[in-house]
């Protein structure tokens, strides 16, 4: 990814410091934050100073390797005892995104049986592995959705799951990204995905760095443009995937999924595998976070003044519900973009490495 001009990862480990683009600060202010402890990144988490599944997964782990390095000068027993209350503490920072666990997992399975030490340098090549992979899956997911984009395309999209979701690249817009740079000249339709509007700041900022044309449209619009014929394709994100391929991702993706189906639109889901939890067998067993209802009831953004904050929208003394993620049946989902192809969601053990040798070459529906 290219901020202004220069390269950027979106969550990195610096020196035992873990940096990350700080998020909720987008799209008016562009800046890095610094955690330097495992409690500190953990909380970076939970308050959404880093989101998206993959960027999550990456900074879960790089918090575990934090955890690693401050307890390396401990016994063994108390070494084991400190990981394990760092992957407790990460675990519920946020509930829906898999990467989250499966990075943890990983760490903890680096250390295993190793001297403090060594486990500590362990857990951090781990980590860096985990980021690393994330970065070039989703460069792979690029490769084979770019195939699905013909030029001119209008693909709608739904929050973000662009480069600031993942470490570099994205899921749902790598495949943007490679059409732009053959010079298919696509354009999306951005919703601007409330409550928190990551459409509207952060997706919206993402392809204008990347010089994409895209629209934002208030989410109600998107019935609008499709009975209209003016959406091609839906590419979406993925929080969590369930084994049988229904998919858990921003609130309002199921209503998207819906009118593809109505208008004939063929409607992808775009992940890395450690999106996929084979130990979930349907959506409903996905765990859906529900966030405090301020953020329904207040809008935040630039105020005239030039600074930051927030004003409220609804009436003193009203309530809300606040569901962050819903849940898409595999029978609306025309395909999964991984990194080993494209693949129908009852088909989804076809991406996994072992298997994937008939996949080879860009964007196969099987
Ligand atoms: O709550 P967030 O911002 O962490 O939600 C994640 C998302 O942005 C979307 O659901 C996205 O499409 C999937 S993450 C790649």
């Amino acid at each position: 990814m290219r901020v202004n001009g220069a390269q950027y990862r979106t969550v990195w480990l610096e020196n035992g410091v873990v940096k990350m683009i700080d998020q909720p600060k987008l799209p008016h202010a562009f800046s890095i934050a610094s955690l330097r402890t495992c409690e500190e990144t953990a909380q970076a988490i939970r308050v959404m100073v880093v989101r998206g599944a993959g960027a999550i997964g990456a900074a879960a782990g790089f918090a575990m390797a934090q955890a690693a390095l401050a307890a390396q000068t401990k016994s063994r027993e108390e070494f084991g005892r400190s990981v394990e209350q760092a992957a407790a503490l990460v675990r519920k920072t946020r509930p829906t995104a898999q990467n989250l666990f499966y990075a943890v997992e990983r760490v903890l399975g680096a250390t295993n049986g190793l001297e403090p030490e060594k486990a500590a340098r362990a857990a951090v090549v781990e980590a860096q592995a985990i980021a690393d992979e994330d970065a070039s899956a989703c460069q792979k997911i690029g490769e084979h959705g770019e195939a699905l984009l013909e030029k001119k395309t209008r693909m709608l999209t739904h929050c973000n799951a662009g480069w600031l979701a993942f470490v570099d690249w994205g899921s749902a817009l790598s495949p943007v990204y490679a059409a732009q740079r053959s010079g298919k000249a696509p354009f999306v339709w951005v919703d601007e995905t409330r409550p928190r509007c990551q459409g509207a700041a952060l997706t919206s900022w993402e392809l204008g760095q990347e010089g994409v044309r895209h629209a934002i449209i208030a989410d109600n619009a998107a019935g609008f443009f499709f009975s209209r014929g003016e959406v091609d394709i839906a590419i979406v994100g993925a929080d969590r995937i369930a084994a049988n391929g229904d998919v858990a991702n921003k609130i309002g993706t199921y209503e998207k999924a819906l009118l593809a189906r109505e208008h004939g639109v063929p409607f992808y889901v775009a992940a890395p595998l450690s999106t996929i939890d084979f130990g979930c067998p349907d959506g409903g067993a996905i765990p859906i976070e529900e966030r405090g209802e301020d953020e329904v009831l207040y809008a935040s953004g630039l105020l005239d003044s030039g600074t930051q904050g927030r004003v409220r929208l609804a009436p003193k003394g009203a309530s809300a519900r606040n569901p962050a993620f819903d849940v898409t049946p595999a029978k609306l989902i025309a395909g999964i973009i991984t990194p080993y192809g494209v693949v129908k969601p009852s088909r989804l053990r076809d991406a996994v490495p072992s298997r994937r040798q008939a996949l080879s070459g860009p964007a196969r529906t099987r």
